[in-house]
């Protein structure tokens, strides 16, 4: 469904990332999912970009959004009071397990997951959430990810005990859990399921989009030996079902 929406708030999280607040009644969406958002009201940038639902409370959207390129930039410049044209959601997403879980969560991969902890929290769900980013500051969404976990690890690639959110997960015992899910860029994906944590482990996958609706097939993902959309199959899927180096 294509909408044109008003932004409710904003807020720069650090110098890189910033989250837009959208009303938008009338959703029912699952962690996993997302919009593509019109970027700009011209035909260049052509491409919509895709963002995922980082929290759907009270009627109000949350998207976090870290600026990377120029679709982002163009984003990042919207205020309170400007409208954007959403377009979603897509994606079939999660219905969260209820049993004890494992997030894990790597740079701006945190959108989904924080999604993904508030319901997890909503349902009384255990859950330990591990979160590495490159610094400190990388870090955002911390007090609502305490606030909602049960345990919660963060971790930066910089600084004095230096390490990634994948080599976190060697401090905790896997077998506590029944299942994963994880968000973050490929090769923290790739990692991840070189190290086997012996659960079913769901990965969403945030690469490379083009026209995110199923039809140019420019995000094929080989997966159980078969090629599959991250738009519309996904992003969601069992990280050892995926063929990385197709
Ligand atoms: C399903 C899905 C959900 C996503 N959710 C979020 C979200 O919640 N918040 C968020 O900030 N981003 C999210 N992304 C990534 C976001 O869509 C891209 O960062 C954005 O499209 C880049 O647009 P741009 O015009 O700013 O950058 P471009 O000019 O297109 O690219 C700038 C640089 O970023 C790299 N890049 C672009 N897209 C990606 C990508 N998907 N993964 C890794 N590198 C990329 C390019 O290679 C290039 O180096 C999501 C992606 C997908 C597929
Ligand atoms: S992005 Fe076009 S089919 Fe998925």
């Amino acid at each position: 469904m294509k909408r044109r929406v008003r932004i409710c708030g904003k807020k720069w999280l650090n110098t890189e990332i910033f989250t837009l607040r959208i009303r938008l009644p009338g959703i029912s969406p699952k962690p996993g999912q997302f919009f593509q958002v019109r970027v700009a009201e011209t035909l260049d940038p052509f491409l919509n970009r895709p963002i995922s639902i980082a929290s759907y409370e009270k009627d109000t959207l949350l998207l976090v959004i870290k600026v990377v390129g120029r679709g982002t930039a163009l984003l990042s410049r919207k205020t309170v009071d400007d409208e954007v044209t959403l377009i979603g959601p897509f994606g079939t997403g999660v219905q969260p397990k209820k049993k004890n879980s494992l997030l894990i969560a790597g740079g701006i991969g945190v959108a989904p997951m924080y999604f993904l902890a508030q319901r997890l929290y909503k349902r009384k769900t255990p859950f330990t959430f591990v979160y590495g980013a490159k610094t400190a500051a990388g870090l955002v969404l911390k007090e609502g990810i305490r606030k909602h976990a049960t345990e919660s690890v963060f971790v930066t690639e910089q600084g004095r005990n230096k390490t990634t959110a994948v080599d976190a997960l060697r401090t905790l015992d896997a077998r506590e859990y029944s299942v994963a899910y994880a968000c973050g860029p490929r090769a923290m994906l790739r990692s991840l399921q070189k190290m086997d944590l012996g659960i079913p482990v769901y990965a969403f996958c945030e690469d490379f989009l083009g026209c995110g609706c199923g039809l140019c097939l420019g995000c094929a993902i080989l997966y159980r030996g078969q090629y599959k959309r991250i738009c519309e199959d996904g992003p969601v899927f069992e990280l050892s079902g995926i063929n990385f180096d197709a």
